[in-house]
């Protein structure tokens, strides 16, 4: 007995204890159970050719595209459910015909409660490239939690151009950085060299360059940036997305991982052995890091690479050890990644938002039907999701984001 206990508790630990059956939890109203077991044996299933990563997303048999938007937080496990809280909401902000301003960069800026995010640099419809930056763009959130019991807002909430100079060469990642917003940015033709730009969030709006090479070399093209929540120093993946989008040329470094002290100036690397590290985050206690490797999307789309998120342990001096493949997404890419307080891990996927508990079991999606390739907590249970031509606003999780609160 004693024995089996002692199971039970370390089955517990590692997240896969046997829980109460779904059905007696209740289900809030804009939430459904997806029971995986029923579709664990199609009738038959297609080939790679037919339907692969960058298909649109999987509907189920017995289910409707309408039925799961209908519906959007999907869940698998029980254990979503203390995530969700009993009445989380669901709203469509915005809405553009084409142009993909609501791409990634989510931040939080909560002096103002407004949350900023910025265009898909280099994508046709953003008539970006290499002449033009992708632009950065805000909203309040105070106009946004006035719509927040309505399915469809889209028109009740006024998006802004943020208009800053120097203008940041296409930022895609960025985060709170002492009160003010933190960009990561891909640069812009040969001679604009990507790095990492402060810009404050208030007028005018005005940028400071903190760090524009490596020892004299360019960067290929900033992607993501965090910051450790317990020794503050600055973390950023560097791939080659902007030679993939024609707006950089050939990589003159490696990919991957920078850790930068900004008291001392020095940049080292945090880890390499990626094909296009992306997203990056941090556990809220700063003992793991997570990052994720797009790597299927490189030149074109390469299937047999990882689409999937590895955890490092971060030793208390900073550094990684300890890589672990955490997950592998099944709707394309894992983009942008967060964590909540409680350890569980949030990835901006092809279909929405993916969630998984500590130890990378999947418990559920925030469904969005469409690429979501970054997303945010914006404090008390809020999230803003981007959606390229759409914007997303989520309220009423339990949850709480692992936000660096020294940076707010
Ligand atoms: C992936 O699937 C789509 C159909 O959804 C197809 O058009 C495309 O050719 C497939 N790609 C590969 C590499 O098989
Ligand atoms: C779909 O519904 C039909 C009719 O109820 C049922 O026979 C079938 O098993 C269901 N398929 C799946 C995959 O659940
Ligand atoms: C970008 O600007 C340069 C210099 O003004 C010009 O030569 C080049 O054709 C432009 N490229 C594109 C893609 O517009
Ligand atoms: C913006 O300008 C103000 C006033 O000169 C300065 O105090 C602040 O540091 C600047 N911020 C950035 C991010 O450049």
């Amino acid at each position: 007995m004693a024995y089996l206990c002692y199971v039970a508790s370390t089955l517990a630990l590692w997240g896969f204890a046997a829980a109460a059956p779904l059905q007696s939890r209740a289900i809030p109203s804009l939430a459904q159970v997806i029971d995986l077991k029923s579709l664990n044996m199609l009738p038959s299933v297609p080939t790679a050719e037919e339907y692969n990563a960058s298909s649109a997303p999987w509907v189920p048999a017995n289910f409707t595209s309408a039925g799961l938007l209908e519906k959007p937080f999907h869940v698998y496990d029980d254990e979503f459910l203390t995530i969700l809280g009993t009445n989380p909401t669901f709203t469509i902000l915005a809405q553009t015909p084409k142009d993909p301003i609501f791409h990634e960069a989510v931040v939080w800026y909560k002096a103002k409660d407004e949350v900023f995010f910025v265009q898909n640099a280099g994508n046709p419809d953003a008539g970006t490239g290499l002449n033009k930056s992708a632009a950065v763009y805000k909203v309040s959130l105070k106009e946004a939690d006035a719509v927040k019991d309505t399915r469809n807002a889209v028109g009740e909430v006024t998006v802004t151009q943020v208009v800053h100079a120097p203008e940041i060469p296409n930022p895609n990642g960025a985060t709170q950085y002492k009160s003010q917003i933190l960009f990561a940015a891909e640069g812009q033709g040969p001679n604009i060299a990507p790095g990492l730009f402060v810009m404050n969030p208030v007028e005018p709006y005005n940028v400071t360059v903190l760090l524009n090479n490596l020892f004299g070399r360019q960067f290929n093209s900033l992607n993501d940036v965090t910051i450790h929540p317990k020794n503050l120093d600055i973390y950023f993946t560097d791939p080659t997305y902007g030679e993939s989008n024609n707006f950089r040329p050939a990589p003159g470094l490696i990919n991957q991982v920078y850790r930068f002290n900004d008291r001392t100036g020095l940049v080292s690397v945090a880890a390499d052995g990626f094909v296009m590290p992306n997203g990056i985050a941090f556990s809220a206690d700063g003992k793991y890091a997570y990052v994720t490797d797009t790597g299927i999307w490189r030149h074109g789309l390469e299937l047999s690479n990882p689409s999937s998120i590895y955890r490092f342990d971060v030793k208390p001096d900073g550094t990684f050890e300890n890589r672990k493949t955490f997950a592998f997404v099944d709707t394309n890419i894992p983009d942008g990644v967060h964590t909540d307080s409680k350890g569980n891990v949030y990835a901006g996927v092809g279909d929405g938002v993916h969630v998984w508990n500590p130890s990378g079991k999947l418990l559920g999606k925030i469904y969005t039907g469409r690429t979501a390739a970054n997303f945010q907590f914006v404090g008390g249970g809020r999230m803003v999701i981007c959606g390229e031509t759409q914007l997303y606003y989520v309220t009423g999780l339990a949850a709480q984001g692992a936000l660096v609160e020294s940076q707010l």
